[in-house]
């Protein structure tokens, strides 16, 4: 017998055996608890708690290390392409060049819309929001594509997945297209998947579109940044949603609702509005101090990360890209002085020290986002394109699982006890 915990609860021993991963800390399975002690665990923000099993993404929150597959997110950022990393996610290893080309040539042969779906966004307001006009397209990508939504079957599974992750640039880019009123621009399957991304979004039918190489590279790049991270909570949200066995489309617009949020996916939009809000240097002191006061609910953006308790390394390369977008396109941002002078000025004080808050991928990517072209309200968009190849991923590992259960919580039950109904007139 390996490594158990012993569990002390009301008179009764348990012994919980302790499972190893490859690398991390170990887990105590708790699985027998309530069958042995009629007692569940508390934890409702999952500190403390690994929900499944997986071989994709492991962090170290205290060293700063993200992998994906056993790769550094550095050395990915850096020498590989979004396309690739989708390989590695979706397969395990790397791709081999022929691997790759096929993998890349089969998304781009999905990228199209079916023209019923392109009535949904006249259904919409022209102001809506783009994630509202994500979480509706996605969702109803189900009642197109019957043919691949039987997921017991792994080339369903692989079908649904390829779709999703070469739609989500079409989907994005058509919100846009439609929140500024021009007519939508189909893809261009010539063009690697970020630079058809770029085209649909900024394109015009009336004239050719060039994109400028280092702006095509740096956007590949923060997609690759976004590509998977762990369980956080959108891809809970698509595990728990999956676990019923409900179909992979609905189970992403799941996750692109909970990401939606500005604690998770909304913060890039929310911290750019934050620095907008700072503006210059001289107002960052009382900015700071605000985010330390409890009885003002601001905080500041793009900082603090759940796992993360030394730098969040996304945010690294995040911010070297800033320069390099600025360069290529000739522009600066009065912005990008003030972000790096709040960092500054945050990591020397003591609140921020004490609780290890340290930029997070967030921070920097808005003045990058921003530079490039793109409103606010696209960011959390950008994140959701990118996350999409991290959920399916997920996704497709809780189904091949055997011994996938549907994910079930209980509760703390603190609601009156049972009491008998009283008819409307003795209340
Ligand atoms: N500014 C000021 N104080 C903060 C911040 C912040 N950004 N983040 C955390 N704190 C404080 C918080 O008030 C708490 O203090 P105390 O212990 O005195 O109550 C302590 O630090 C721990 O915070 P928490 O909220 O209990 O930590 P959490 O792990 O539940 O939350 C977080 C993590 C990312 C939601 C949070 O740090 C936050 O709200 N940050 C701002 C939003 C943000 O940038 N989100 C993007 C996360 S990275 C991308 C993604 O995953 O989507």
């Amino acid at each position: 017998m390996g490594e158990q915990a012993k569990i002390s609860v009301g008179g009764m021993v348990t012994d919980n055996a302790v499972l190893k991963g490859s690398v991390g800390p170990d887990v105590i399975d708790i699985r027998k608890l309530y069958a042995q002690t009629k007692m569940f665990t508390f934890d409702p923000g999952f500190t403390s708690t690994a929900s499944c099993e997986s071989a994709l993404t492991y962090i170290d929150g205290e060293e700063g290390v993200l992998l994906h597959r056993g790769y550094p997110i550095g050395q990915l950022a850096e020498n590989s392409s979004f396309m690739e990393v989708s390989y590695l996610l979706l397969n395990g290893e790397l791709p081999t060049a022929e691997k790759l080309d096929n993998f890349t040539y089969t998304i781009s042969r999905h990228t199209m819309l079916h023209e019923q779906l392109m009535q949904f966004y006249r259904g919409f307001r022209r102001d809506a929001h783009p994630m509202a006009i994500m979480c509706g397209v996605v969702g109803a990508l189900s009642a197109f594509y019957h043919d691949s939504t039987d997921i017991s079957d792994p080339q369903h599974r692989k079908i649904s997945s390829h779709r999703l992750i070469a739609k989500m640039p079409t989907i994005a880019a058509a919100a846009y297209k439609y929140s500024i009123g021009q007519p939508f621009v189909s893809p261009d399957n010539s063009l690697s998947y970020t630079g058809n991304f770029m085209r649909m979004t900024f394109g015009v039918a009336a004239e050719p579109y060039e994109l400028h190489p280092a702006v095509e590279q740096a956007m590949d790049r923060i997609f690759i940044l976004h590509a998977d991270h762990e369980q956080n909570a959108s891809t809970s949200t698509v595990r728990l949603a999956g676990s019923s066995g409900a179909n992979p489309f609905a189970c992403i617009a799941a996750g692109i609702a909970c990401l939606w949020g500005p604690a998770h996916g909304g913060a890039n939009e929310a911290a750019l509005n934050m620095l907008r809000e700072i503006g210059t240097p001289d107002k960052i002191p009382h900015f700071i101090e605000r985010a330390k006061d409890k009885n003002d609910p601001f905080r500041l953006m793009g900082f603090g990360h759940r796992v993360y308790k030394n730098y969040d390394p996304r945010a690294t390369v995040m911010q070297s890209t800033v320069r390099e977008v600025f360069d290529a396109l000739k522009v600066d941002d009065p912005l990008f002085e003030t972000a790096m002078r709040l960092e500054e000025l945050a990591l020397s004080d003591d609140y921020f020290i004490e609780k290890k808050l340290f930029p997070n991928v967030d921070f920097y990517s808005g003045i990058i986002l921003s530079a490039i072209g793109f409103p606010t309200t696209m960011f959390t968009v950008l994140f959701a394109l990118a996350r999409t190849v991290g959920w399916v991923a997920q996704w497709n590992e809780m189904i091949s699982d055997p011994g996938q259960k549907i994910g079930r919580p209980r509760q703390l039950y603190t609601g009156p006890t049972q009491r008998d109904y009283s008819p409307i007139g003795n209340r």
